[in-house]
């Protein structure tokens, strides 16, 4: 059981796919912080249950400013990969399926004109890329460095921009990225050289979301905040 708090009191924040993962963990994590929380997710029923595990969750999609009038933080954790295969045989359904979220919030974060917090999710493929996900860690290599770019040219109008790199974790896309069925068996066989010995779990990437997005994170923008355990030192 997390700890509850105040770190997020009085902030309205958006978590892309919310209902599974990591998001659902930010999400249950940003509202015992006491923050309103938006999920949306392309799987509604899954969306749903989160919302329905805190009372100041709403599983609604862009209601933020009509309903709550505002936004201070959006989490772009949505995302999806391919089965893990020779790259030659990635489809352009497969592909097209790799997105990079955003630009609709930024406009009306500066309207709004009290800064902000976007954070994206991202991987520790994202800069050190290995066989068979090479489209997926292509995407996520996007995000980082558009984060960079975007915290350069927000930071004036105080809206910060960062990015979450976790390690593989047993979520929705642990066989995805694996090739294997997400067993404790198989999880041990990733752990490889992990100097703190085990994958990520969902809770130490919602805290460093939690981190990213509260009061205590205003100095941090275009970084990168790598989530493993110290893997790839
Ligand atoms: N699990 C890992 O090992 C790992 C490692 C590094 C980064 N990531 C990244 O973490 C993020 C979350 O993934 P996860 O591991 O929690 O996977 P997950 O499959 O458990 O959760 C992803 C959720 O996003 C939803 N979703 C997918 N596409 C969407 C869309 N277009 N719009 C709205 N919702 C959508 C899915 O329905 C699902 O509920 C992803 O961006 C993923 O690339 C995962």
């Amino acid at each position: 059981m997390s700890p509850q708090g105040s770190r997020l009191q009085g902030k309205i924040a958006i978590i892309t796919g919310g209902g599974s993962g990591f998001g659902a963990a930010i999400a249950r994590r940003f509202g015992e912080e006491g923050a309103k929380v938006i999920v949306t997710d392309i799987n509604v029923e899954s969306g749903e249950k989160v919302a329905a595990q805190n009372p100041a969750n709403l599983a609604v999609v862009d209601l933020a400013f009509s309903k709550f009038g505002g936004l201070d933080v959006l989490v772009n954790n949505a995302g999806t990969s391919y089965q893990n295969k020779p790259t030659i045989e990635v489809t352009d359904d497969e592909w097209e399926q790799l997105f990079l979220s955003g630009k609709i919030v930024l406009p009306r974060l500066i309207e709004q004109g009290k800064g902000g917090s976007m954070i994206s999710i991202s991987s520790t493929g994202a800069t050190r890329p290995r066989p068979g996900l090479v489209w997926y860690n292509a995407s996520k290599g996007a995000v980082t460095n558009a984060t960079k770019g975007l915290a350069a040219e927000y930071g004036s109008h105080n809206i910060r921009v960062n990015s979450v790199a976790p390690l593989l974790s047993g979520t929705g896309l642990f066989s995805m990225f694996t090739g294997m069925e997400d067993t404790p068996e198989n999880r041990q066989k990733s752990v490889g050289n992990v100097p703190l010995g085990r994958l990520t779990e969902v809770d130490d990437v919602a805290n460093m979301c939690l981190y990213l997005a509260s009061d205590e994170g205003s100095f941090i923008n275009g970084a990168e905040m790598v989530v493993d355990g110290g893997k790839c030192v």
